[in-house]
């Protein structure tokens, strides 16, 4: 780590600690780091949602443009799509591109810690942003800011309109802040209260949608090829695509990202066990997919409620 990054760090640790002291452990709800190191290149599929996203990212690295015609950068952008689709990766593909600060609020796991008292934090986090210079302020499962999981309905309303009305107004108080971009995500774009994505505000929605096809085929190659890099050999045979893609078709990136995860793991076990492992084979994957389906229809029952 660079001095300045260092320095940066030792502030970005102090302003947690001081937080931890007033509301307990953050650790895993709020992660701030210098640059997450995420390439476009890392993200299969969504060209569509990642023009939009290197879009946003001119206003971080060319500021200046915007004066010289005359407007102000947008405040930021709204992710949304179903969970795995790549939401994190494209934040943290912005900051990466930007060299920005990357702020990641978890406000799922916030507001299930601290309730309304997420305000403060987000207020803390916006103040030391604000000073740092270039950054991506993540609300992530910004959705969870109804407070519906925290509080029964009516309260949660209440709560939630005051902690909403807190943010906008942080948000509408950042455009003297141009090295600021807010990124909001959910999958449930239904449970985001307008004010959030009013012009002037998260005024840019991007969907991420699930991969099809050829993403699917990218992710998969991502995926085995950041395995072989940190082997530092070849771990796969060559895979026949026509065979697998209409077997994860429905999957999202992160579905995929485990089942060449699974496959690989087969092997390990082997390996641990003192038996031959070859390399993945099209066969390993596929019984990973059938692997992965089944936890997926076990997981389903339960929230369905078959096993009560
Ligand atoms: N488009 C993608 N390309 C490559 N990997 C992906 C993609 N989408 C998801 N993944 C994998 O799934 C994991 C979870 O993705 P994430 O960005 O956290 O999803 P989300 O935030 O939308 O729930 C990533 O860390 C990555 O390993
Ligand atoms: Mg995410």
């Amino acid at each position: 780590m660079k001095g300045e990054e260092w320095a940066v760090q030792r502030r970005l640790d102090d302003f947690l600690g001081g937080l931890e002291a007033k509301f307990g452990a953050l650790r895993g709800r709020i992660e701030v780091v210098p640059s997450p190191g995420v390439a476009f290149e890392e993200i299969g599929g969504l060209e569509q949602s990642k023009a939009e996203i290197r879009g946003l990212s001119s206003a971080l690295r060319v500021p200046d443009l915007y004066r010289e015609w005359g407007i102000t950068p947008s405040r930021g952008a709204l992710l949304y799509g179903p969970p795995g689709t790549g939401k994190t990766l494209l934040a943290k593909a912005l900051a990466t591109a930007a060299g920005a600060l990357f702020y990641h609020l978890k406000l799922l796991n916030l507001t299930s810690k601290i309730g309304p008292a997420t305000a403060e934090v987000v207020q803390g986090v916006f103040g030391v942003a604000t000073a740092e210079g270039k950054g991506v302020v993540f609300l992530d499962e910004a959705d969870a800011l109804s407070l519906e999981h925290v509080l029964p309905p009516d309260r949660a309303r209440e709560v939630s309109m005051q902690l909403i009305g807190g943010l906008v107004e942080l948000l509408d108080g950042l455009r003297e802040f141009p090295n600021l971009m807010i990124l909001a995500a959910t999958n449930r774009p239904d449970a985001i209260d307008p004010a959030l994505i009013a012009p002037g505000r998260l005024d840019r929605i991007i969907e991420v949608p699930l991969p099809e096809g050829p993403a699917l085929r990218e992710i998969i190659e991502i995926h085995r090829v950041r395995a072989e890099v940190l082997a530092g050999r070849p771990l796969f045979e060559p895979l026949d695509f026509d065979a697998i893609l209409p077997r994860v078709a429905g999957m999202s990136g992160g579905e995929v990202a485990e089942v060449v995860r699974r496959a690989l793991e087969g092997k390990v076990q082997l390996a641990g066990a003192e038996q031959a492992a070859g390399p993945v084979t099209t066969r390993d994957l596929l019984l990973a997919v059938d692997a992965l389906r089944r936890v997926r229809d076990v997981v389903e029952k339960i929230r369905y409620g078959q096993y009560l």
